[in-house]
């Protein structure tokens, strides 16, 4: 399976902010935020990354990653060259995904809790059709939504509707078979003029091609669209990082959990950033690993 980050857009309601820097670049709390849907690629077992950005903040992205091989993984790079939705990232990263099958994850969504990883792996890899993955908010208007019948198979789809059929928002994380490249080519744009992923999920969920699994309500799904949700991210993670002294989104930590690199890798790399606490933990996760 081949991973895509998707970190375009123009992070119009984080301006001024967002003039300047990529809101996929922002800090949250302790790490910038392109590191949290990484690593959820990286728990999905997923290695061969493309990540998909605007195209003055490509060579941000790639002095903060790299090629990934101090991750153990391989990340390459793609511009979108304006923010036309979603579904261009399958066509933009058709070469990418060859004749695999993907997962997308959006640049800016924060996902944490417990068996995350057991989760990632359970419906990652042979995907027939596609797995979407809900989550319980109190604002559904402002995502997509869904519904699922008995068997968690999709039976209604629709993009910030105003009216939602129910609470149950499609968060930023998706895993297709090898259609979806094809599919998307043949979208049409909304009324909004962009191409919409809700429409590529119905294309699958008309052919009964589209699960729908509920994340649920012990699962934290955060979002960073504004500066008070920003601000609420990085306060989340600090309250867990702090109170249970583990990290979140530590790429080091995650890589060398997964057999992707081995102590010493890790060590080194956590030297490097010694003078942060985030360098101090990844040493510290690395010592530990060793005993
Ligand atoms: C996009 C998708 C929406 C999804 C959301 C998750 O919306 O169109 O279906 O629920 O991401 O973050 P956007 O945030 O681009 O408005």
């Amino acid at each position: 399976m081949k991973g895509i980050i998707l970190a375009g857009g123009s992070g119009t309601r984080l301006h001024p902010v967002t003039l300047t820097v990529s809101k996929q670049l922002l800090p949250v709390h302790d790490k910038p935020m392109v590191y949290y849907p990484l690593s959820v690629l990286m728990l999905a077992d997923i290695r061969d990354i493309l990540i998909i950005c605007a195209p003055e903040s490509i060579d941000q992205f790639r002095r903060l990653l790299g090629d990934g091989s101090r991750y153990g993984i391989e990340i390459d790079y793609a511009v979108q060259p304006s923010p036309n939705g979603l579904p261009e990232a399958f066509i933009i990263g058709a070469d990418h995904i060859g004749d695999d099958s993907s997962a997308l994850v959006l640049g800016d969504n924060i996902f944490h809790g417990n068996a995350f990883s057991a989760v990632m792996e359970e419906y990652s890899g042979d995907v027939d059709g596609c797995v979407l993955f809900g989550y319980p908010v109190g604002d559904p208007q402002r995502y997509g939504v869904g519904e699922v019948d008995a068997d968690g198979r999709l039976v209604s789809i629709e993009e910030k509707p105003g009216s939602p059929r129910s609470n149950l928002a499609i968060t930023g994380l998706y895993f297709y078979d090898n259609e979806v490249v094809d599919i998307a080519k043949n979208l049409r744009p909304s009324a909004r003029g962009e191409l919409e992923i809700s429409d590529l999920n119905r294309v699958y969920m008309e052919r009964g091609k589209a699960k729908l699994v509920n994340l649920g309500r012990g699962f934290a799904w955060l979002d960073t669209g504004t500066h008070e949700s920003l601000a609420q991210a990085g306060h989340y993670v600090r309250t867990i990082e702090e109170r249970q002294g583990v990290g979140i989104a530590v790429l080091e930590e995650v890589a060398l959990r997964k057999g992707f690199i081995d102590a010493d890798a890790c060590y080194r790399r956590g030297e490097e950033l010694a003078k942060s606490r985030y360098g101090r933990y990844v040493m510290r996760v690395a010592e530990e690993f060793r005993r």
